[in-house]
């Protein structure tokens, strides 16, 4: 048994709990639901690894909990935004996550919504569910097309992409903005275009987000931003809720401003504001980007490579620091 100690903070899919607990001393972890902070301040105290979840922040409170002993922090989660990276990199502690294996269920899933909104499917099942549906109406639940249309994504990196290649069955115009333009050759094979971000908002008849959540996307679609949008366009967030202004992108749905919204990720989730949950054209998921057993088997495997390797001192696969 190793003397060094790591916390695991929850059951996770992919993460071999009994061979990790043979190696080194750790409570259990919950098997549902997330380790209170209380806890999670608890069992970090003297810590050389810690495997977590984005619902966990890892900020200078909790690493100087763990003390000096702490070298790495896995995250379950290709996104890092719950944990301090830059205080990590200052105690010399690696911070890891889990790219690449969640980048098709991510995509997938944000195709889901743009279509789901676009075509309102959720506001339709629930039309069927509550016994409304009393014959076919020429009328009813009357969408906006997909295919042909201009679709805008925000965060060109590999989710992004993979966005763009599923919008090409579509026949769809495909415009980017990222933070730094990415090569011609690149931008060839994907068949997109590059915008400022304004121009974007402005052209698109579809707006996906995939960017991470960094001081400079907080809070990026803002109402000033929506303004910019066409009334018919659709807006996606695959990303992280405190890019969007959930009450300002409400606001332009119930005012006609917005044709709909298809968001898997909110502001203050899992507290979901209450204007979007009573507006009918908002289709409304509970973080699943990742959420295919293959994806978080392969973020499990992951996660739990990163922190082996840190802690055999070896270089861990993905690592942000
Ligand atoms: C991530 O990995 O960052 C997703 O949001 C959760 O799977």
């Amino acid at each position: 048994m190793d003397r060094r100690t790591i916390v695991v903070t929850r059951r996770l899919p992919g993460v071999p709990w009994d061979d990790l607990a043979k190696r080194f001393p750790a409570g259990d972890p919950p098997k549902d639901g997330t380790m209170s902070r209380e806890e999670f301040l608890a069992r970090a105290r003297g810590a050389s690894g810690i495997l977590c979840t984005l619902a966990d922040r890892v900020d200078a409170e909790l690493m100087d909990a763990a003390g000096p002993s702490l070298v790495v922090v896995s995250n379950f989660a290709v996104g890092v935004n719950n944990v301090d990276v830059d205080g990590a990199t200052r105690r010399g502690i690696r911070v890891c996550n889990t790219p690449d294996v969640l980048t098709d269920a991510t995509a997938d899933l944000g195709f889901a919504l743009l279509l789901s909104a676009a075509r309102k499917v959720s506001d339709a099942d629930r039309f069927v569910r509550a016994g409304g549906w009393t014959g076919w109406d020429p009328w009813g639940f009357l969408g906006v097309p997909v295919a042909g249309k201009t679709l805008g994504i925000v965060g060109m990196g590999k989710i992004g992409a993979a966005v763009a290649r599923r919008s090409r069955g579509f026949s769809m115009k495909v415009l980017y903005h990222n933070r730094r333009r990415i090569p011609p050759s690149e931008e060839a094979g994907l068949g997109a275009s590059y915008r400022d971000l304004d121009a974007l908002l402005a052209e698109s008849d579809f707006v996906v987000l995939c960017v991470p959540l960094t001081p400079e996307t907080r809070g990026l679609i803002s109402t000033e931003r929506l303004g910019k949008m066409k009334r018919t366009a659709v807006l996606v967030n695959i990303a992280r809720g405190e890019i969007v202004d959930d009450e300002a992108v409400a606001t332009a749905l119930a005012e006609g401003r917005l044709f709909g919204a298809g968001f898997d990720v909110f502001e203050k989730e899992p507290l979901v504001h209450p204007k979007l949950l009573s507006a009918p054209s908002a289709v409304l998921l509970p973080h699943l980007g990742s959420a295919t057993v293959e994806a978080r088997e392969g973020m499990g495997r992951l996660a739990t490579e990163n922190l082996l390797a840190v802690l055999d001192g070896r270089e861990p696969p993905n690592s942000v620091n």
